[in-house]
């Protein structure tokens, strides 16, 4: 009999924890990833999940953008593919988010395409232990996630449509798509970088030819343009520093500098405003 007590008390003594250890402090950074969102339906992916989608593919193309017209061999997942299960409405655009803040957006139709008689994109994912380069004259690359596109002429994407170091892709409804009278023809590509920096800078306060829901400021081309009516150099004082024209207290227009609104940005921009003028 006592020789079982002591079994038993053996028995439970093995069995019981050890004593805790502190736990010790997490040994590498948290990793990369990438969130999808449509409606109320979000994705989250991690570089790793993403370095094992099963449509990712090694492509070698020309890199017409971040890596000026290198050859460069990408791990990339068809975006078509990475966006299955999410609802992507036509008409609708894919905005995007990226490390630094920066926001713009991308006709859904044509990230989605996936005939290849048209431009193809692909999210291209950059392996940890296969770094790509940093950009020249950059601290930075394009990873650890970047929107890339195979022939990208044959829909006429342009270097601004390929976001490196993205965070977030969102389906939301597209201002072409709501307002197709204000965009111009994407073969003229500095007119359409123009519209698009309009729409990103100004149309959330400013209306154009009575479209949009920015109401802060006026209409920017109805009843009369400002390149009508502001000297060439006095509306790009206005735009980089309101307050350098004239100044009230009532004042609500911000300033863009150089960082936000670069000078080649600009005069694209201003181009794309003279070219509403004579509607
Ligand atoms: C935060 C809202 C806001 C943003 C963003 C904004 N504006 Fe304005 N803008 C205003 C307001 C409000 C006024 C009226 C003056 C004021 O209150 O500063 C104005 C005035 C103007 C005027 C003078 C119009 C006139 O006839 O007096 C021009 C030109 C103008 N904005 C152009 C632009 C351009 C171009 C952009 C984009 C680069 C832009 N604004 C971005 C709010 C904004």
């Amino acid at each position: 009999m006592l020789a079982r007590l002591l079994l038993l008390t053996l028995l439970v003594l093995a069995c019981s924890p050890a004593p805790q250890q502190p736990s010790p402090p997490p040994s590498r950074p948290s990793e990369p990833s990438l969130t999808l969102r449509s409606g109320d339906k979000v994705k989250t992916f991690t570089r790793s999940q993403l370095l094992a989608h099963p449509a990712i593919k090694t492509l070698s193309i020309p890199d017409e953008s971040g890596y000026e017209d290198q050859q460069m061999s990408y791990r990339a997942i068809p975006m078509a593919a990475l966006m299955e299960g999410l609802e992507v409405s036509a008409g609708s655009e894919l905005g995007y988010q990226t490390l630094d803040g920066f926001s713009s957006g991308v006709q859904a139709a044509l990230v989605m395409n996936q005939d290849p008689g048209r431009s193809l994109a692909y999210l291209a994912v950059e392996p940890p232990d296969q770094p790509w380069p940093r950009f020249e004259g950059r601290t930075y690359g394009a990873g650890p996630f970047y929107m890339i596109w195979v022939n990208p002429q044959l829909s006429e994407i342009g270097r601004e449509e390929w976001p490196f170091q993205v965070t977030s892709f969102t389906v939301r409804p597209s201002t072409e798509a709501l307002y197709p009278d204000l965009v111009p023809d994407r073969k003229n590509q500095p007119l359409y970088r123009g519209y698009k920096s309009f729409v990103q800078n100004c149309f959330p306060c400013h209306t154009l030819d009575g479209h949009g829901s920015g109401k802060l400021g006026p209409d920017l081309n109805v009843p009369m343009n400002p390149t009508e009516y502001f000297q060439p150099e006095v509306l790009r004082k206005l735009i980089r520093d309101p307050h350098s024209v004239r100044t009230w207290a009532g004042m609500k227009m911000t300033g863009f500098d150089e960082k936000e609104l670069p000078d080649a940005e600009l005069e694209e921009l201003i181009g794309y405003l003279r070219s509403r003028k004579k509607r």
